[in-house]
């Protein structure tokens, strides 16, 4: 990257101090605005978590009255729509979205987001993240693209088009933040921010593959995870941060660490015990930005001026960060224009309702009870559960809610729709009568203390009697009353999962049944014999086993956005054939994870002896209320393209989802027993048939050795085509290299 002549005269110019507080993110809602104004004046590069007139305040002082008047950037965590924002259009979460399986849908919820964001002035989402959730016990698996290191980097990609779009410079473009680098969801038994036992070939081979088409897309920045690898902590991971990012895969946007990392080395991770050397240790290893570290300024000043620091480390994180600001077209205009007006706007609403009506998974279908609307027996629907009627469930991490700006208010904000608002709306119009009963809470102590108004009086008492760990059995009484109300009901509609404070960072689980008295209701419900549809609002999988064996069906809805309640009820009521396909396996048992498809061969019968084979569901499924049959693959070794036929065998159009995986058969190191390599949607109508090519990369016929060189090596490999990544859903075709 050949220097710029404007940036490096403003280099030319900086002192040793403007240079560290060009590398510094300052949290605004940790410091407050009176400490934000002295850090703009003093030229700081970046603050985060500040909306609003404060933020156009900042920005003004920074752009106007430092010395060298190099405009600030401003950061957010718009990570499924601009959340933070209470007017904003609120998608669903990315796992949510994964199950879309649609890359122009992905990127046109980044377009809208970004749009939204730029809208505000903000010109940077720490967003989207890469890492990938192979434990759903891990807090964060909501924030995923799921388990799947094709799918991650695909919808990766897409997203990143969608927030950056053609030229940063552009009033609607902002930087996307490719996060967090590198294995962060990896780390051992799925817990946040520890350490990743793994090896480097492990890292090529399964995590580094979303980056580097991050990378190749042009992401603007990354994020370096909070996490170690084998014991080296990835802010201080010269290898990683250097060797593979910058060097190997030719990053040349910025690196900033996530939240306070630097201090991280001395307080959480023990390898420096001072600041000055946290500090050296961190622009060493290539980090360019550094969030919510403020000792680093001073730290690193003295590093510097004591000789220990070379100076060019800081001109180096100067360059990176200036040379974003400059095509981001900065100078010109210091704030985002975006459209204004644009900011939760109807169009901007319809793309979160397509986002969640394409993203509901429906995964048993008993009898086919579903869709309701054909079954005119319907009199009287029981809507019961925790999430049936709770948008705070319903949209999981990362709003207003969760991690509420200063000035924000945190009440529920129209429109919205949860799922007891749209059964109670279809049903009105099909002459159905709708009860609903709350049956029993979640996680009742700090997520219902003061944040869910209208809660029983009694449950107050519960919480005020009870520590956190009694087993809820004062809720039986509202139990009762749950199976009272669905006693004579003609189907149940039960709305059971999770909610923001059983996920989210901080926040991984040791058990993945389901919380609080779920089970018990369910097994309530079950003695009324009335059919049970139960809808899974919640984060991540979890294991549901008996649930499953109780239902007539199941649908998993994760964390539908504004829209999710409405999009769930037209499933039900059949006014969407839903296509949803899982990014991320359901495991039986918590014991049993990890469950990803993509298993190495070698284990002795492949389970363990007190739990199934396989998944409860796997990577890849879903259901419709049509079928799909698959003929006629064929694989072109020269173009490495796959042809393969699809009918729609039903009654009713519907989207594919066209899944093909490679099982290379033998290799010198271990290979999964299949990895995802292409899909393709495709909408067909009821007895429609089309012939669907999808093109494979070369990578997906590579293996990475030992010495972390990628080859194709000759030998045969299965090319697996069809709906899931289960085997009995799969044609396949072996092709010799
Ligand atoms: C958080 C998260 C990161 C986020 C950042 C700023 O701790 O790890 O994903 O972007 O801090 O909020």
């Amino acid at each position: 990257m050949e220097n710029n002549p404007f940036i490096e005269e403003i280099i030319s110019q900086m002192t040793v101090e403007e240079k560290a507080a060009q590398m510094l993110q300052v949290p605004v809602s940790v410091i407050g605005m009176d400490a934000a104004r002295e850090w703009a004046k003093k030229g700081v590069g970046s603050f985060l978590n500040v909306l609003g007139d404060d933020m156009k305040e900042l920005a003004e002082i920074s752009s106007k009255e430092s010395r060298l008047k190099i405009p600030t950037i401003f950061g957010i965590d718009a990570v499924h729509g601009h959340c933070l924002n209470r007017e904003a259009t609120i998608f669903p979460s990315q796992l949510t979205m994964a199950c879309t399986w649609n890359r122009d849908l992905v990127e046109k919820i980044g377009h809208v987001t970004a749009t939204e964001v730029a809208t505000e002035g903000i010109q940077w989402t720490f967003s989207p993240i890469l890492c990938l959730a192979r434990d759903a016990r891990w807090g964060r698996t909501n924030e995923t693209f799921g388990e799947d290191k094709f799918l991650a980097g695909e919808l990766g990609v897409s997203i990143i088009k969608g927030y950056q779009g053609e030229d940063l410079g552009d009033d609607t473009a902002v930087l996307a933040c490719a996060k967090h680098f590198i294995a962060y969801g990896e780390a051992t038994g799925a817990r946040d921010s520890y350490d990743t036992e793994i090896t480097m070939r492990k890292i090529r081979d399964e995590f580094l593959p979303p980056f580097k088409k991050a990378v190749d897309a042009g992401c603007a920045t990354f994020m370096t995870a909070y996490g170690s690898i084998d014991g080296t902590p990835l802010t201080a991971n010269k290898k990683a941060l250097r060797g593979l990012l910058r060097d190997e895969l030719g990053f040349d946007g910025f690196l900033v660490t996530d939240w306070d990392t630097v201090n991280a080395l001395i307080n959480r991770q023990r390898v420096c015990d001072n600041h000055g050397d946290a500090s050296r240790v961190a622009a060493e290893a290539g980090n360019d930005m550094i969030m919510s570290t403020l000792e680093f300024y001073d730290a690193v000043i003295e590093q510097v001026k004591s000789g220990k620091l070379e100076e060019s480390y800081l001109d180096e994180a100067v360059r990176h960060i200036l040379t974003i600001k400059y095509r981001l077209n900065l100078w010109e205009k210091p704030l985002k224009q975006g459209v204004p007006g644009s900011i939760g706007c109807d169009e901007h609403h319809e793309v979160a309702l397509e986002s969640a009506r394409e993203s509901v998974v429906l995964l048993k279908n008993k009898n086919n009870i579903l869709p309701l609307g054909k079954n005119k027996d319907i009199k009287k629907i029981a809507v019961i559960g925790p999430n049936a009627d709770d948008i705070r469930a319903q949209y999981g991490d990362w709003t207003y809610f969760t991690h509420p700006v200063p000035g924000i208010e945190k009440e529920p904000q129209r429109p919205y729709v949860t799922l007891l608002e749209g059964v109670k709306e279809l049903a009105q119009g099909e002459d159905i009568e709708v009860v609903y009963s709350y049956g029993c809470s979640v996680n009742r102590r700090e997520y219902y203390k003061g944040n869910f108004p209208g809660i029983p009086e009694f449950m107050e008492q519960c919480y005020a009697d009870n520590d956190h760990d009694a087993p809820f059995y004062e809720e039986m009484p509202l139990i009762s009353e749950a199976a009272s109300a669905a006693r004579d009901a003609d189907v149940i509609v039960l709305a059971l999962g999770d909610n923001y404070n059983c996920a989210g960072e901080y926040n991984d689980r040791a058990d993945l049944n389901l919380s609080g008295m779920q089970e018990a209701l369910v097994r309530v419900l079950e003695t009324l014999h009335v059919p049970i549809i139960t809808v899974l609002i919640s984060s991540k999988p979890l294991a549901i086993p008996q649930v499953v064996k109780k239902s007539d069906a199941v649908i998993c809805a994760f964390n539908g956005g504004m829209y999710g309640g409405k999009a769930i009820a037209e499933a039900i009521f059949g006014k969407i054939n839903p296509c949803g396909r899982l990014p991320i396996s359901f495991p039986v048992m918590t014991g049993q994870v990890p469950v990803y498809y993509n298993q190495f061969p070698g284990w002795h019968e492949g389970r363990y002896v007190d739990c199934p084979k396989d998944p409860l569901f796997a990577f890849g499924e879903g259901l419709s209320y049509t079928r799909y049959e698959y003929s006629d693959l064929k694989f072109n070794k020269d173009t490495l393209t796959v042809t393969v036929t699809v009918k729609n065998a039903g009654e009713v159009k519907g989207t594919e989802v066209v899944q093909v995986y490679i099982d290379d058969k033998f290799s010198s190191v271990m290979t999964a027993v299949k990895n995802l390599a292409g899909f393709e949607r495709v909408e067909l109508g009821a007895g429609e048939s089309k012939t669907v090519s999808i093109k494979l990369e070369e990578e997906a016929f590579t293996v990475v050795l030992p010495d972390e060189t990628r080859v194709i090596e000759p030998g045969d490999f299965d090319i697996l085509v069809g709906h899931s990544s289960k085997n009995e859903d799969l044609l396949k075709v072996t092709v010799t290299f």
